[in-house]
């Protein structure tokens, strides 16, 4: 039989125990070493980090805050030299700043431009470390590169000069500075990232009391109408007010792409893959050559998204198939998907099995654009693309057969290499059945969704078609609560586990999931990153393959193509209520006797064997 967990990915690694330690723990017989941290130096010229003396200009150059999305791109044909590109979601300015007392304090301008500086995107040369699964960065790497919420980046797509993006600063609706709130990403065939940008209302707000929004395209977004946004930027640059700039929240929420081989390169933002919380995207090669790049919108009741390139993938890296690839993005058709259960009458929200024994149906990729056309009526292409939320809700106007469906916070999503199945994690929903909110339903089973659930489809009309089947892989939670199902499994044999995040795929086809949200789910429990087969007898035998340190979530989970390694983002750790810098819940990975203080950092564990992980 093809593929799975049979061939020659066994997890045979024993689960770590649940836990609430400031410690990474591993699986016996695997090690972890920190790779980078919160201000290590990146690019030529950065200084040491000294917690009491930051800057702007020091932060623009060093590793910045919250990593989240880890890619790995090779330098060499032998897998021991790589471009580590890491997001920076967000800023704890509590857990930066001595004297800030909670998230919502205020901070001095230099504070907030130190911040800006210390989200975007890092790139950083590694190099394995002798023959081992480790991995450590090159000081001064030739492409080092930091991106943050300043660097120039493109426009391109069908939205880019649209009256929507254009500002007093960029009459052409071209160019827009930095990149907000980069959360889970994606790697392409011909040697880029992409980089979702999630919460970005968060930057944004009208400074001096209400503004109008008819169409409800900033609340829509979850940006606030009434007042500036809790961290205040708008006082050191005024385009994060919404009502002395009204577009500039408009040019946030995209995917952007960045070529980290290239560090003089101009990140382009892709308007053709909509504007939404972008969570990520994640790429595939269609049977026919066109790009096929998945998105989760994350927000509870939001949906998933589909683009669909209308140009081939070119193999070969000479330069004209890389340029050519590098355009792929541009043109093509956006989906939003429909999922349709073969039991729905039976779904109760309790989670209980329905009669055929499966969560499970087919499902219809509903075109938002296609051939360059919108399919939303009285609605252009721009339009569509830049207020995609609002264009998926019109949709349903056009008759049942057209309504996307409300999932439970659809967060990453990848495809498996070996079984060409797409999963995509839903973190949870505990709006879901509770008054007006939308009901249960096959595909978002269990009312009040606190432990979130992960969704498996089969593109049934090839992977850039329109017609899907689907079933539910994992209903998350621990496994004594009866509302779980972990794909059929014995109940008795996997470990708990609460609000899958992220998720990624090792060589073999297992799916490794990383979790946000355990502690206040799973009592004694820090989050972590689970690895479960996807096939064969322990198809859904979920087992806790780490668990990150007091706090923090854990974030980006990358297996190298050697399954040698495999990389995590520590992301905030310490976050807990009432917890500074003057008094931290967390002191990982520094222990400083004196002062000390967290620092989200990107780690590496590998086997100390150098074997395959998982094993
Ligand atoms: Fe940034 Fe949806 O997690
Ligand atoms: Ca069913
Ligand atoms: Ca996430
Ligand atoms: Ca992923």
């Amino acid at each position: 039989r093809p593929g799975g967990s049979t061939r020659g990915g066994a997890l045979t690694f024993r689960p770590v125990e649940q836990n609430t330690l400031d410690e990474l723990v591993t699986a016996q017989g695997y090690r972890y070493s920190v790779v980078m941290r919160w201000g290590d130096p990146v690019v030529a010229g950065a200084p040491e980090f000294d917690i009491a003396r930051q800057t702007p200009e020091a932060q623009a150059k060093q590793f910045g805050y919250n990593c989240d999305y880890i890619g790995l791109l090779p330098l060499d044909d032998k897998d021991r030299e790589a471009l580590l590109v890491v997001n920076h979601e967000y800023t704890n300015e509590q857990l930066m700043f001595s004297g800030v007392a909670t998230e919502s304090s205020p901070t001095t301008p230099q504070q907030k431009r130190i911040a800006m500086m210390a989200h975007g995107i890092s790139v950083v040369e590694v190099r394995r470390h002798g023959n081992t699964g480790e991995w450590r960065p090159v000081r001064n790497g030739r492409r080092n590169r930091r991106i943050t919420a300043d660097t120039p980046m493109e426009f391109t797509g069908p939205a880019a000069g649209s009256e929507y993006l254009r500002t007093k600063a960029d009459p052409r609706g071209r160019t827009v500075l930095g990149t907000l709130n980069n959360c889970a990403g994606g790697q392409t065939p011909w040697g880029t990232t992409l980089h979702g940008e999630e919460n970005f209302n968060q930057y944004f707000g009208p400074a001096a009391g209400p503004v109008a929004d008819p169409e409800r395209r900033l609340a829509r977004y979850g940006i606030s109408t009434s007042a500036a946004a809790g961290r205040r930027w708008h006082e050191v640059d005024p385009r994060f007010d919404v009502a002395a700039e009204p577009n500039e929240v408009n040019r946030f929420g995209w995917v952007v792409e960045v070529d980290p081989y290239d560090p003089t390169s101009r990140p382009k933002k892709r308007t053709a893959m909509g504007r939404f919380k972008h969570e990520g995207a994640d790429v595939r090669i269609a049977e026919d050559g066109r790009v096929v790049a998945y998105s989760g919108d994350d927000e509870r009741f939001d949906y998933i998204y589909k683009f669909v390139s209308k140009k081939k993938f070119r193999r070969g890296h000479d330069r004209a198939s890389r340029a050519h690839n590098l355009t792929l993005l541009d043109e093509g058709d956006l989906y939003v998907a429909q999922f349709t259960g073969d039991s729905a009458a039976e779904i109760d929200g309790t989670g209980t099995l329905p009669s055929d024994g499966e969560f499970d149906g087919t499902g219809r990729w509903i075109p938002l654009v296609k051939n360059g056309a919108s399919m939303v009526p009285g609605r252009k292409v721009d339009w569509v693309l830049t207020f995609t939320r609002l264009a998926a809700d019109e949709l349903s106007a056009r008759g049942p057969e057209w309504a996307p469906t409300k999932m439970d916070r659809p967060e990453d999503i990848q495809v498996n290499p070996v079984n060409g199945r797409v999963y995509a994690a839903l973190t949870n929903n505990t709006n879901r059945g509770v008054g007006t909110n939308p009901a249960a339903d096959e595909a978002n089973p269990r009312s009040r969704n606190r432990h979130g659930h992960i969704v498996e489809w089969k593109e049934t009309a090839g992977a850039a078609g329109e017609r899907f089947s689907w079933r539910i892989f994992l209903v998350a939670g621990d496994p004594s609560d009866p509302s779980t199902y972990f794909a059929g499994f014995d109940k008795t044999k996997v470990s708990a586990i609460s609000c899958p995040d992220n998720v990624e795929f090792d060589p073999a086809g297992n799916l490794w999931i990383s979790t946000d949200g355990s502690p206040s789910n799973l009592p004694g429990s820090n989050d972590g990153l689970y690895a479960v087969p996807t096939e064969g007898r322990e198809r859904g035998q979920v087992k806790r393959f780490l668990t990150v340190p007091f706090g923090a979530e854990c974030s980006g989970p990358l297996i190298t193509r050697d399954a040698r390694s495999v990389f995590v983002a520590v992301q905030h750790p310490g976050e807990t209520d009432g917890s500074t810098v003057d008094a931290p819940s967390s002191t990982w990975p520094d222990r400083r006797r004196v002062n000390p203080f967290p620092r989200p950092s990107v780690a590496v564990a590998y086997r100390q064997d150098g074997g395959r992980v998982g094993s």
